[in-house]
């Protein structure tokens, strides 16, 4: 399967005291989840796919996500973005500027 869209979303989780943040401790797992439910909703899953992954080397920017095959990483990601994310990205090919990570 080639997928259009592929959501990858930060769900690593560092031990409690870390001097590190990560995406795990804050809500990555329950951005999986609304992803993965707004992509079903919309019957669009056979286009688009949404996964949880490990650390991607952004963790003060967290809770983190990247779409490929854009390579547009997404910041501070609250699930209330969830649904302008899908709706204007991955439907649309607009990205959400103002969640862009600029990490320059
Ligand atoms: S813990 Fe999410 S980017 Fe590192």
């Amino acid at each position: 399967m080639i997928y259009s869209k592929h959501v990858f979303i930060c769900t690593n989780q560092r031990p409690e005291g870390a001097a590190k943040p990560s995406c795990g401790e804050t809500h990555g797992m329950a951005l999986v989840t609304e992803f993965k439910k707004l992509i079903k909703e919309k019957g669009l899953s056979i286009e688009i796919r949404a996964q949880k992954t490990g650390c991607l080397d952004v963790c003060d920017f967290g809770p983190a996500l990247v779409v490929y095959p854009d390579g547009v990483f997404y910041q501070n990601v609250q699930l209330a973005d969830v649904a302008e994310i899908v709706n204007e990205h991955l439907v649309g090919n607009k990205v959400v500027q103002r969640l862009v990570l600029d990490k320059k």
